[in-house]
């Protein structure tokens, strides 16, 4: 087979078939095909898309290019969440313990942040001691005996992926849906779970800024799920202003622990509740929504879900005495009020913005081997929607330097009010 032939068939918008991804995919990964090549046929798909035929095909084998989990030791349904990303997202930390205090096993592999804010094995390692980084299998026996675990991969995950990604960032073809689920799928897939409830946000703050591009996303993600052979679903959640009140990750750990205490905000609970209903359904242990959500609300309400948290805590090696003092995890110096400049309603509270504050912080990477200031953020006093009044603290920065200019001067050009404004709708749309 020539890969010139694999990019004249895409080119031409033709289907490729099994062999042709196969070719391409073992191509990428020993290095047979150049650069060019690929980012030839990277270009042509992103113009001529993909059947969901051909992107489970690819998802399959760039899973295959690298090692994946069985965790058939461990008994049950399990199931996961994976989130395309945003900012104060910390949605996996009260999720998890909360879906397996129902009693569902939840093998959850985390990624770190870039660009942004902290990634969840971020914000984890802001309480001292928490190891990330867990052999699998003290991740499966963790699991298996605590049912619950959040980790970074142990192998190597989608080899093809990570070098493809890299080709799709200098070439322009990342916003590719075809690319972006497989790529996606392809880890998740790798990570041994049963079931998956995808959280696609959208909006501003977002990967995909439209509500039809994200449900393009979503139905992409879940067809290549089902058809490999995982329970499979997805929720288009609100991605325009940061979810939660907090931002940073000491602040995230604590706003998480605040979820499952039942004194979390109103988003960032609504939308764990609904993520968490449709695991739970999916792990068999309620056959609605509805009644997964009363569930749901009684491990908050007994204390098992916290219980759960604490337990992952010290199964990882981090201080539980965190769960009743959240000074054990590093403290900013100065807290920095920043104030409506007149009354109306909050009309814009940039996600975006709001995260590279954060970063400027530095809360967040603007490096891969950046350090991280986990005591760090900015917290939220109002949220969009919100009537507000000339001098009004709207957010508190959290702060190792006393004057911080650029990251006030970026937070002028996030933050409006306005005489007008609708709180925009958290839960868009739900694909199954
Ligand atoms: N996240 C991924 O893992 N891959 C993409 O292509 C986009 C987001």
């Amino acid at each position: 087979m020539r890969m010139v032939d694999v990019i004249d068939a895409k080119r031409n918008g033709q289907t490729l078939t099994d062999d042709q991804l196969q070719f391409f995919v073992d191509g990428v990964v020993d290095g047979s095909i150049p650069d060019y090549q690929v980012s030839a046929l990277l270009m042509a798909i992103y113009f001529q898309g993909m059947t969901s035929q051909e992107q489970t095909s690819l998802t399959m084998k760039m899973m295959n290019s690298g090692e994946h989990l069985d965790l058939s030791r461990i008994p049950g349904i399990k199931v996961d969440k994976h989130s395309t990303g945003g900012v104060g997202d910390k949605v996996s930390l009260p999720l998890a313990a909360m879906v397996a205090a129902t009693g569902i096993p939840v093998p959850m592999i985390s990624g770190r942040g870039l660009g942004h804010t902290g990634g969840t094995l971020d914000k984890l390692e802001a309480i001292p001691g928490f190891k990330v980084e867990i052999s699998e299998e003290d991740f499966i026996d963790q699991v298996a005996k605590e049912k619950l675990a959040i980790v970074g991969a142990t192998g190597e995950v989608a080899p093809a992926d990570k070098k493809i990604y890299g080709l799709r960032d200098v070439t322009d073809t990342v916003d590719s849906i075809p690319l972006i689920a497989s790529s996606i799928m392809s880890k998740k897939i790798a990570s041994g779970t049963d079931a998956l409830v995808i959280d696609v946000k959208t909006g501003a703050g977002a990967f995909m800024k439209t509500l039809d591009q994200s449900r393009d996303l979503a139905h992409a993600l879940v067809n290549i799920g089902k058809q490999a052979g995982l329970q499979c679903m997805a929720v288009i959640s609100d991605m325009n202003q940061p979810l939660g009140n907090k931002v940073g990750n000491s602040l995230e750990i604590e706003e998480s622990i605040d979820v499952l205490k039942g004194k979390g905000p109103a988003d960032l609970t609504e939308l764990v509740l609904t993520l968490g209903s449709h695991m739970v359904v999916m792990g068999g242990k309620a056959q609605t929504p509805a009644e997964a959500r009363q569930l749901l609300e009684q491990t908050i309400a007994d204390g098992t879900a916290l219980d759960r948290f604490k337990a992952m805590v010290v199964a990882q090696g981090g201080d539980p005495r965190v769960i009743d003092d959240y000074t054990v995890m590093p403290q900013a110096k100065y807290q920095i009020p920043y104030r409506a400049k007149r009354d109306g309603i909050l009309s814009k509270l940039s996600a975006d913005e709001v995260g590279t504050a954060s970063m400027l912080l530095g809360g967040g990477r603007q490096q891969a081997d950046d350090q991280l200031d986990y005591s760090v953020g900015i917290e939220l006093h109002h949220k969009l929607g919100d009537r507000v009044k000339a001098g009004d603290p709207l957010l508190t920065i959290y702060s190792n330097q006393q004057k911080i200019p650029a990251v006030e001067k970026l937070l002028d050009e996030s933050i409006a009010i306005s005489d007008h404004y609708e709180k925009p709708q958290l839960i868009h749309e739900i694909i199954k």
